[in-house]
């Protein structure tokens, strides 16, 4: 694939208020639930920058920073930070906005998801280059590399400790 788009062609803010029926033991919002909405935050932006499905392929680095309650207003930001041959790395922003407070928001979280579009099949599909537009697009896309490539340096030094340790005639190990 040849074209290119920007951060800003994908990039969406989504807006929710949360309910009882998302609480924990505690009575704040459960984590889980957070992860849901910065997820599908990050599969608009992946199926917009990639014209297409996309699916989760990895989330790591998701950091809770504050409790969220009940009734808060939870803004989603999401972007793409950088953009591989099948795969992108979406960066989500969470803030809420506390019910009974106008103060400024209040950031809650943050993650990095990798999004891989997909073809009729399943299998790996193209995506546009990214093409980044701003001193803020090119950090992030500078950021996102380095943890390209830690997450393919930790995948590897895991398979390959585990193809040292497969005994003659054991099963394959499960990923
Ligand atoms: C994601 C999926 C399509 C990848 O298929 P695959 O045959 O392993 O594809 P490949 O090995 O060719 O990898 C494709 C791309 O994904 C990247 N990728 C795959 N797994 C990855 C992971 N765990 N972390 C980071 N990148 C990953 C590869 O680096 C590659 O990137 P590139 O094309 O930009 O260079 C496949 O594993 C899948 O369908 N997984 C299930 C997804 C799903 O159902 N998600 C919802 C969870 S409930």
């Amino acid at each position: 694939m040849t074209d290119s788009k920007p951060p800003s062609f994908s990039r969406i803010e989504l807006a929710t208020v949360t309910s009882r029926a998302q609480t924990n033991l505690l009575g704040n919002i459960h984590g889980g639930e957070i992860v849901k909405l910065a997820d599908s935050a990050a599969g608009v932006v992946a199926q917009r920058h990639s014209g297409g499905p996309a699916v989760t392929a990895a989330l790591d680095e998701m950091a809770f920073l504050e409790p969220v309650r009940v009734g808060d207003i939870v803004r989603t930001f999401a972007q793409v930070n950088w953009a591989g041959r099948s795969s992108m790395e979406i960066g989500v922003r969470i803030e809420t906005q506390p019910w009974d407070a106008t103060t400024d928001n209040v950031h809650v979280g943050s993650a990095y998801f990798v999004f891989v579009a997909i073809d009729g099949s399943g299998g790996p599909r193209e995506v546009p280059r990214l093409e980044p537009e701003t001193p803020d697009d090119e950090r992030r896309l500078r950021e996102a590399e380095i943890r390209r490539a830690h997450r393919l340096a930790k995948r590897a030094e895991i398979q390959a400790g585990r193809v040292s340790e497969q005994r003659p005639g054991a099963p394959a190990p499960q990923p």
